[in-house]
């Protein structure tokens, strides 16, 4: 994360102008419900305080230029630019957005300057990286901010942002980012139809804290990809073999019938699909429990649920790795917290708990000593922060 006088002055040696806009977009953690967004699950994301954030003024011009001072990199685009294939590069989603977001317009350019805090994996800095040139993109268009409360207009923009990485990045992820990191706070949100059901925070007397494994997603997008493609298995096979009307992945395997599951576990004779359709029915039951006791302020059912979903998680969905379990189980052990899970699309990066306020300094260290005894790998304990969804401020 660079000062923000450090990159005002840095934007202004760029593009010889001073910044009108700042920008942020939070990155979030999944409290629980994870890999079932993509079938028409519930989850529980939480937009979190670390996050992506930009600069930018309107340049007059019809040329965009953005630099990434992550990659301390400098790109430009018009809107007349024919669209260049992906190429597995921070540019892409660039382009992404400016070709799905519809910028073919002349003279709506800017200039934009672009860094993160987001630096391990499992934060969502994807969705936040493109929640935030979503919405600048939408200002120079059409010269008008998203208010928080237009949470219409923002879902479009989070749809747009996965038909980004899904058709452009070719990532095939869920709504559940960047509808998160657009909309902000805590909520349960249902995939299916886009309904979200914003929740009141953790209590004070405990907090969410992230755990940075500190291991790279090194398989994270092939892994993903198979997950996705396994549930569509899943899905042909039910079209074919029965009638239950689960036709598309949207259509949501996760928020069958009761009955139907059954059905569908009897039809799955063959492993691993009968492993990660368990996972999808037992996880998206959890995450119904974990709103109740959240309402209930039942912070140790909530800790058994997550204890439950990376059980699940890394037994049956097999989206964990070692680090991972290990993690959470250290968390587990020293006795300081009621609960951990993986968060995110697992194979790597972070890991969340639910840790009593008074136990967060005792958790830390002992957590940090046993881990980095174990894997030789120094960990990156971090109580979390609810955010808001992506803002613009006129500077
Ligand atoms: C990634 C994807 C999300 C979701 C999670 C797993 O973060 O972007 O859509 O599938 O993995 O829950």
């Amino acid at each position: 994360m660079i000062d923000e006088a450090i990159a005002q002055a840095q934007f202004e040696h760029l593009f010889n102008a001073k910044p009108s806009f700042a920008v942020r977009c939070p990155g979030r953690i999944n409290l629980i419900g994870e890999h079932i967004d993509y079938c028409g699950g519930l989850v529980m994301p939480m937009a979190i305080a670390q996050s992506t954030q930009g600069w930018y003024r309107f340049n007059g011009t019809s040329q965009i230029r953005i630099y990434s001072a992550r990659f301390d990199a400098l790109t430009s685009f018009n809107p007349h630019d024919v669209l260049q294939p992906p190429k597995g590069t921070w540019e892409d989603y660039v382009q992404g957005i400016l070709n799905l977001g519809a910028h073919r317009q002349a003279g709506c350019g800017f200039d934009l300057l672009v860094t993160s805090d987001l630096n391990a994996g499992g934060l969502s800095s994807s969705a936040s990286f493109l929640g935030l040139l979503a919405l600048v993109n939408h200002h120079a268009l059409t010269g008008a901010r998203i208010e928080s409360r237009d949470v219409s207009q923002r879902l479009t923009l989070a749809l747009l942002c996965q038909q980004v990485e899904n058709e452009f990045v070719g990532v095939p992820s869920g709504i559940m980012d960047p509808a998160s990191v657009l909309l902000g706070g805590l909520m349960t949100l249902d995939c299916r139809t886009l309904k979200f059901q914003p929740l009141q925070a953790i209590p004070e007397t405990h907090r969410l804290v992230i755990m940075d494994t500190g291991v790279p997603r090194t398989l994270a997008a092939s892994g993903y990809a198979q997950r996705v493609a396994e549930v569509g298995a899943i899905e042909t096979l039910i079209a074919n073999r029965d009638s239950t009307d689960i036709t598309s992945r949207y259509a949501g395997l996760a928020t069958l019938p009761d009955d139907q599951m059954a059905k569908v576990l009897a039809l799955l004779a063959s492993d691993p699909l009968k492993h990660r359709a368990r996972h999808i029915f037992s996880e998206q039951a959890r995450v119904v429990q974990a709103a109740l006791a959240l309402e209930k302020e039942d912070m140790g059912v909530l800790g058994h649920l997550m204890n439950e979903s990376h059980q699940s998680l890394s037994v049956e969905y097999d989206v964990s790795c070692p680090e991972l379990d290990l993690i959470t189980q250290l968390s587990r052990d020293s006795g300081l917290a009621l609960g951990a899970r993986m968060t995110g699309a697992g194979f790597g990066g972070c890991a969340i708990s639910l840790v009593p306020v008074e136990h967060l300094e005792g958790h830390q260290a002992w957590v940090t000593r046993a881990y980095r005894q174990q894997t030789g790998i120094e960990p990156i304990l971090l109580a979390s922060e609810v955010a808001e969804g992506a803002n613009i401020i006129a500077l």
